[in-house]
């Protein structure tokens, strides 16, 4: 397997998701945990990027590269931080002020197996405040940005050798990005396996180890793919000892709550519901930062399933949380936090402290989890569903939260639903909703002057949530959802679409 450290940026994760892409089992490590790694099981090692200046790196940084260095055969992979930490050690030069962000052009100077497959110049994607101004003596530099930055370095060490390179190769944006790295795994000859099989058993072995444990499991479910491949994977391990249940937050989507458990019986999960609304919702209204409305959801969802897990004499706790939801909660440790996902950072630590939490899709992305789903048999109903977050609309009501904007929110998305699914687009589609704010547009309806809410329609297209792209809907489509809204929600007066990528946006308003 290849071992990819993790120095806290946003994408370093997904450097291990692309290489299992490829067939190579990838694993990924936070560099304060490096130290105890045994290196010789890896075949190869990928340094990541990180949201720091390598010159400010703390001695741990420095400490954790050096001993990946310091190992004699395991070929080397730099990528972005990574690329000027090694060449810092190897006595390259690092300098502030010469950033590059977003798509670059690259130039190969000199040819090598690296960059098989890439013509002279391709498109790159680069984030990055500081650059390599002098590489390390004995490197050979393969590539140079239009900026005239060192895009790629070769080093070689004793026997064995070095890579880095300045821009992502991870990120969908750089064109033979996945070349690269294919290139990279059959230089170090890695051991390629089929992936499947490799996801389906990272989940497994997360879960065997609450093999031993006795009495029922309880497994939250909430109809996303995420919670019920959980449940299905931990029905498969742990067996009929596991109980499914849904708490009703009162933050679903129109006839959501009935649908599902109607899906989840034709998967064999049948789940035990608890109608909770009115104890979510009176303890939201009035509140307007939405980490706080995070934080709450968290906390009730705690107490209630405390509550649950006593009465069934539970000890071991299943939840569908995915890599995303860690790194963007800032759960590795390493990344820098970006939002709280009420399962992870949003999950009280006396609740951890309490139960055993067991988290069988830790280390994956959502297109994994699908892939999982589609080999246990999990009904296509989940495995086509769109993500949704686990507050629900609770998100997507921006500033002081009332029922009636909840009510917008969820009438307006219903809508929008509507028309996407009448031109076959809503399977096409990462995601697809509405938003509601504070903000008000005066209007006149039926002659008469209204002044009613502003509704923002968002909807993206995605592979992993990491990055996504707003879909370019018709006009033709966007006079139809415009037309609906305003037709069936009596205080809405405006309608507005967003057009904002992630970075610098997120899906989510809030
Ligand atoms: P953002 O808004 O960060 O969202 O670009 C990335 C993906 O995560 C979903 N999301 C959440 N999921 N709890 C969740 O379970 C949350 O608090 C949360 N916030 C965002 C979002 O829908 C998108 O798919």
């Amino acid at each position: 397997a290849v071992l990819v450290v993790d120095y806290g940026g946003q994408y370093a994760h997904l450097i291990a998701r692309r290489l299992r892409e490829l067939g190579v089992p990838a694993v990924v490590t936070p560099y304060t945990r490096v130290g105890g790694v045994d290196l010789s099981k890896y075949s190869a090692v990928v340094l990541s990027g990180s949201q720091r200046s390598v010159l400010e790196a703390d001695p741990a940084v420095l400490d954790s590269a050096r001993r990946v260095l310091g190992d004699a055969e395991t070929p080397v992979l730099g990528v972005c931080f990574g690329h000027q930490l090694i060449a810092r050690i190897l006595g390259g030069v690092v300098e502030k002020g010469c950033g590059e962000y977003g798509r670059v052009m690259v130039r190969l100077v000199e040819r090598d197996e690296l960059f098989n497959g890439w013509g002279g110049e391709e498109y790159v994607w680069m984030s990055h405040g500081d650059c390599v101004s002098k590489p390390p003596p004995g490197s050979r530099v393969l590539a140079v940005s239009e900026n005239g930055i060192v895009a790629a370095l070769k080093i070689v060490l004793g026997g064995r050798v070095v890579y880095t390179v300045q821009f992502h190769p991870e990120v969908s944006h750089t064109v033979k990005g996945l070349k690269l790295l294919d290139n990279f795994a059959r230089f170090a000859g890695v051991e390629r396996k089929w992936v499947r099989d490799y996801y389906y058993s990272l989940t497994v072995v997360e879960l065997e180890k609450y093999k031993g444990v006795e009495g029922p499991v309880v497994a939250a479910v909430s109809g996303g793919v995420d919670s019920t491949v959980a449940a299905a994977l931990a029905r498969r391990v742990l067996g009929d000892r596991v109980v499914p249940v849904l708490v009703d937050h009162g933050l679903f989507r129109e006839g959501e709550v009935e649908e599902v458990v109607e899906n989840l019986a034709k998967a064999g999960l049948k789940p035990l519901v608890l109608d909770e609304k009115e104890r979510f919702l009176s303890r939201l209204e009035g509140v307007a930062d939405c980490e706080e409305r995070r934080r709450i959801i968290g906390e009730e969802f705690a107490k209630v399933f405390d509550q649950v897990m006593e009465e069934q004499g539970a000890r071991v706790f299943i939840q569908g949380t995915t890599y995303p939801d860690i790194v963007e909660s800032g759960g590795t440790g390493v990344a820098d936090r970006i939002k709280s996902h009420h399962n992870v950072a949003g999950l009280p630590l006396w609740f951890r402290e309490k139960y055993l939490v067991a988290e069988p899709l830790k280390h994956l992305y959502k297109d994994e989890v699908r892939e999982v789903a589609r080999m246990l048999g999990v009904p296509e109903y989940f495995v086509k569903r769109q993500p949704f977050p686990g507050p629900g609309l609770a998100v997507r009501v921006v500033g002081v939260f009332t029922r009636r904007k909840l009510e917008i929110c969820r009438r307006a998305s219903a809508v929008v639903e509507q028309v996407l699914r009448r031109h076959g687009l809503l399977d096409k589609v990462w995601q697809a909703f509405a938003v509601v704010g504070d903000d008000k547009w005066v209007g006149v309806k039926g002659d008469a002057r209204r002044v009613g809410y502003v509704v923002i329609v968002r909807i993206v297209e995605s592979s992993d949530a990491m990055t996504a792209d707003y879909f370019k809907l018709p006009y033709s489509i966007l006079d139809e959802v415009s037309r609906e809204i305003t037709r069936s929600i009596e205080d809405v007066t405006m309608v507005a679409y967003a057009v904002t990528t992630k970075p610098p946006s997120t899906i989510e308003p809030c």
